[in-house]
């Protein structure tokens, strides 16, 4: 069983797409650990998109992340954690295909609905910083 970390953005909920989101990871059989809505403040999306601090797009992707509510959830499963990243899509909209969460909804790289942890490592620090 593997643990990850997903959070649907703030358009998710502007666009009213939680339930359909959830839907499919609940469709895909992975179990919900635990879920909630909060807002993330600068400080934690700063800390959450370190690793882009220096790309052109990091002051856009923090104003997007903190500029509404998001829902944080914990989802358990066999190999969760490539499963999901599978199931989100292409982070580059033109590359999201049909048939993932991002290739279906979103029509902005940044404003793409979704995040999942991408390894085994980060998936661990992003668990305990949103649900430690
Ligand atoms: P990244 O961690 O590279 O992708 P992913 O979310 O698929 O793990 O990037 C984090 C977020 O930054 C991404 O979801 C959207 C935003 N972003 C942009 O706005 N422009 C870009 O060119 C890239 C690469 C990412």
């Amino acid at each position: 069983m593997e643990q990850t970390l997903v959070i649907i953005k703030p358009d998710g909920l502007r666009r009213k797409l939680v339930g359909r989101i959830i839907q499919r990871f609940e469709e895909k059989n992975l179990t919900i650990r635990e879920m909630y809505q909060g807002v993330m403040t600068e400080e934690i999306a700063q800390e959450h998109y370190a690793h882009l601090k220096d790309k052109p797009f990091f002051a856009n992707l923090v104003a997007y992340m903190t500029s509404g509510p998001v829902v944080f959830l914990l989802l358990e499963g066999p190999d969760a954690i490539l499963l999901v990243r599978q199931m989100l899509g292409a982070t580059n909209v033109l590359h999201a295909v049909p048939g993932t969460i991002r290739g279906d909804f979103a029509c902005s790289t940044t404003e793409n609905l979704v995040h999942a942890s991408d390894c085994q490592e980060n998936a661990a620090i992003e668990i305990q910083r949103f649900f430690g």
